[in-house]
């Protein structure tokens, strides 16, 4: 099985990437097959009708097929001001006008990570109710990393071993559920 991971946070020390990385370890233990990409790579315009009139921008594409080539995608999410990144929306608003539209009927595991006491989890709702218009399957669990700015130790692993262990079951589930 090959799953895509995205991440959308620019920046260099993003906890969102570290969070992610560890989720992508998880999935090679469970077998799967991961690709990782940054949005930073795949830049594109502000959304415009006008644009879109021309041609759809060729990383728009690009960010449909490496999704395409995948059967599950774990998003790892900052939240700013309680709702999705607008690097990510703008990607996601991109994707949904390419077709046939890559969202329907994808597997798709949420996460974030913040270092606010709620951990990013109320952008994740924001999230899920595009993606779940667009027809993907959203999985009912989300994780969301709190306080992400100390959850690190110096290898990028998380401190509390209950909460790497609650990832690990996580991750696991979800596999099952996209096999
Ligand atoms: C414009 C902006 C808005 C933000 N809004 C929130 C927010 O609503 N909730 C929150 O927990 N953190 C918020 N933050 C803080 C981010 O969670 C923090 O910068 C986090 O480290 C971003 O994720 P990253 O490390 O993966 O880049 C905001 C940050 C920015 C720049």
């Amino acid at each position: 099985m090959k799953i895509l991971t995205i991440c959308p946070s620019l920046r260099k020390d993003s906890l969102n990437r570290k969070l992610l990385k560890l989720a992508s370890t998880m999935s090679s233990v469970n077998g799967a097959k991961v690709e990782h990409v940054e949005l930073k790579d795949f830049e594109m315009p502000l959304y415009s009708q006008d644009i879109e009139e021309k041609a759809i921008p060729a990383n728009a594409l690009a960010l449909k097929q490496k999704m395409d080539e995948a059967e599950a995608i774990i998003i790892s999410s900052p939240e700013y001001n309680f709702s999705v990144p607008g690097v990510l929306k703008n990607a996601v608003d991109w994707v949904s006008r390419t077709k046939p539209q890559p969202f329907r009927g994808k597997q798709i595991l949420l996460m974030s990570a913040s270092p606010s006491m709620v951990g990013g989890n109320r952008g994740l709702w924001s999230l899920r109710v595009s993606l779940e218009a667009l027809g993907a399957h959203v999985y009912p669990d989300m994780f969301s990393l709190s306080l992400a700015h100390e959850a690190f130790n110096e290898k990028d692993e998380l401190k509390d071993q209950k909460l790497n262990k609650d990832l690990e079951k996580l991750v696991s589930s979800f596999i099952v559920y996209v096999k």
